[in-house]
């Protein structure tokens, strides 16, 4: 049985999106009926980036489900410090648990652990990448609470080019019915070109502005995001666009009546405290999909029903490896760890990206 990894959200197919949708449902329904479905099963978290939710969520459901946690979440108590890769680490590790969390700094490192390893690596966010179990906390909540997948539009707010989260979401959306994307940023926090390309694949309708007041009244969800500071070479272009936007009530006051809003937290400033009371607000509800969800996938990730063949390696956009280059993204895996294998492919449009970060080669 080929171990199954889950480091995009696309490397779920739709059936399997839907079959953890409806075990979660049950899981939030019935929860006492899963206490010891991981008993004797041990879930790793490795951080080597700062959490609170993302790993407290890991670690509650795989309590929940009456397993146990090991890990670290300060990589300076791990062996990184002595130089140790990540693919060692990961390496290691699998003979100490069962699964495997990750989240690290740079972008393609949980694709890194993951190859290195023979239990299934969970990719709990790479750099400014992707974080898929963001998506399924996303999704699982808009599911709940307007009950349906299809048929909105999504207004996603704030730093869409560092934002991994937006990136997920976008990348899970494409795939549903009738999304409408409104990409509300600062011109100089686009989204990058990539997912765009992604987007104008899947024939999707999208447009972008920087005013959140004009968008307001068209969306069915609100996803806001925090400017993600810690990604900034530039300190003073995020001093400049740090309070850019700020929901405020009479913003909210502009929205639909059933429109609600999402946020992956923390936030920062970007949503006053007077926003919470709205019944619109959903986003502390949205840390409770997340324990649901997370424990949904872990119990589907060990007890095999999630085994169909894993898609992330040869996706059908991209036709083949092509040797002779070398990613250039100083926040690739591959650019700090020299001893990985370059991966890059060539798209069906002749471009070159790399497998690792999707950046593009020129
Ligand atoms: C997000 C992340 O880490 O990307 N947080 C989270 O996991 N809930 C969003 C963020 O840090 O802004």
């Amino acid at each position: 049985m080929a171990k199954r990894d889950l480091i995009n959200i696309t490397d779920l197919s739709l059936e399997e999106l839907e079959s953890l949708l409806s075990r979660a449902d049950d899981i939030a329904d019935r929860p006492e009926k899963y206490s010891q479905s991981c008993k004797g099963k041990k879930l790793a978290t490795l951080f080597y980036e700062p959490s609170t939710r993302t790993r407290l969520s890991f670690e509650s459901a795989m309590l929940e489900l009456g397993g146990s946690v090991i890990g670290f979440s300060d990589s300076r108590s791990s062996s990184a410090t002595k130089g140790e890769t990540v693919e060692d680490t990961a390496r290691v590790v699998s003979y100490f648990a069962d699964i495997i969390a990750t989240r690290h700094f740079l972008e393609g490192a949980a694709l890194a652990a993951s190859e290195s390893c023979d239990i299934p690596v969970i990719n709990a966010g790479d750099g400014g990448h992707f974080h898929p179990t963001q998506t399924l906390t996303d999704l699982f909540t808009i599911h709940r609470e307007k009950e349906k997948l299809t048929d909105f539009t999504v207004g996603i707010v704030g730093d869409l080019k560092y934002g991994r989260t937006v990136h997920s979401l976008i990348s899970a959306l494409l795939r549903n019915n009738n999304i409408s994307f409104c990409l509300i940023s600062p011109e100089e926090l686009k989204l990058p070109g990539y997912i765009k390309r992604e987007m104008d694949s899947a024939g999707v309708s999208w447009m972008e502005t920087d005013s959140l007041e004009s968008a307001m009244p068209d969306v069915d969800v609100l996803y806001m995001t925090r400017i993600q500071e810690e990604r900034f070479s530039d300190r003073a272009e995020f001093e400049r666009l740090r309070d850019t936007y700020v929901l405020d009530l009479p913003k909210m006051r502009l929205a639909k009546e059933d429109m609600i809003v999402l946020h992956p937290l923390p936030r920062v400033n970007e949503i006053a405290p007077e926003v919470d009371g709205d019944l619109r607000a959903k986003y502390f509800d949205q840390v409770g999909y997340g324990k649901v969800i997370r424990k949904a996938l872990i119990l589907s990730m060990l007890d095999g029903t999630l085994t169909t063949e894993d898609t992330k390696k040869q996706p059908s956009d991209r036709e083949s490896f092509a040797y002779g280059h070398r990613c250039g993204n100083p926040k690739c895996i591959r650019t700090a760890e020299a001893n990985l294998p370059q991966k890059i492919v060539r798209l069906k449009d002749g471009s070159l990206r790399c497998l690792y970060c999707d950046h593009g080669l020129e």
